[in-house]
């Protein structure tokens, strides 16, 4: 997508709506997931955002850390109760420019996959690792890329949502050779139309596995979701816990 850079993803318009937009997993399941294996924490979210699972996971008593480029999100997590109380580090969280290390440093919802080239990718689990202590576990979730593979002429448009006054369609297409999905989500209401581009770098899960071996990590578990289901061939969300 050319001038495309993925900051303006996350601008203001973006975070105004983003926490009442489409449901994203469920929160308490992916706290209780990631509390016990914080055991105690401290804990660093990679793309902390709005704080939709920072925020819960301190109010359990964990120190939570987060990185994140976007000022407007990150407006959104400081507006909110205990927003004020976590340390939030502006910038690319591929470089993870932090102190110290962590015993969970973890990136949910596809978000591995807004960093757009495979280096880019291994450069995460590399910095990861290195802020990662002996015992620490780095967990990804995000998306199998299978759907991608079924599309005709490697392009879709979905419908998002449908009001009286509004529609929202979800227009994409994929290369399967940079495995990039190119998307744009698009409002067309009343009072105009509104464009939201965002492009993402998705992983199949064995090529996440390599990135981490490269880091010099394993792979301790696999789930298809934050309560433990068995992740199989028709699984669509992989959860993947590596530690050293
Ligand atoms: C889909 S939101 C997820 C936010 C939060 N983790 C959640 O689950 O609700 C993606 C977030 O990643 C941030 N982001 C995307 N790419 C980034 C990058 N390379 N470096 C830092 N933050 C990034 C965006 O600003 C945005 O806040």
């Amino acid at each position: 997508m050319e001038k495309y850079t993925p900051v303006m993803s996350f601008d203001e318009h973006v975070a105004e709506v983003y926490d009442g937009l489409a449901q994203r997993g469920d929160e308490m399941a992916t706290v209780a997931f990631l509390e016990r294996l914080a055991s105690g924490g401290p804990a660093l979210e990679l793309a902390i955002g709005t704080g939709r699972i920072a925020l819960p996971l301190s109010a359990r008593g964990i120190r939570v850390d987060g990185i994140d480029f976007s000022p407007a999100m990150v407006a959104k997590l400081r507006a909110k109760p205990g927003g004020n109380q976590i340390a939030v580090t502006m910038g690319n969280f591929a470089d993870l420019a932090v102190p110290g290390t962590y015993r969970l440093i973890y990136v949910v919802f596809n978000t591995l996959f807004n960093l757009l080239t495979q280096a880019e990718q291994v450069r995460c689990f590399e910095n990861a690792a290195a802020h990662l202590t002996d015992d620490g576990s780095f967990v990804v979730e995000g998306a199998v890329p299978a759907d991608w593979y079924r599309l005709r002429n490697n392009q879709y448009v979905d419908l998002e949502a449908v009001e009286v006054g509004s529609v929202r369609l979800d227009v994409a297409r994929y290369d399967p050779v940079t495995q990039t999905l190119e998307e744009t989500h698009v409002l067309l209401s009343s009072t105009g139309i509104q464009l939201n581009p965002i492009v993402t770098r998705y992983a199949w899960p064995s090529e996440l596995d390599l990135m981490a071996r490269i880091a010099g990590l394993r792979l301790k578990e696999r789930w298809a979701g934050w309560s433990r289901e068995p992740f199989t061939s028709t699984s669509s969300n992989c959860v993947s816990v590596y530690g050293h």
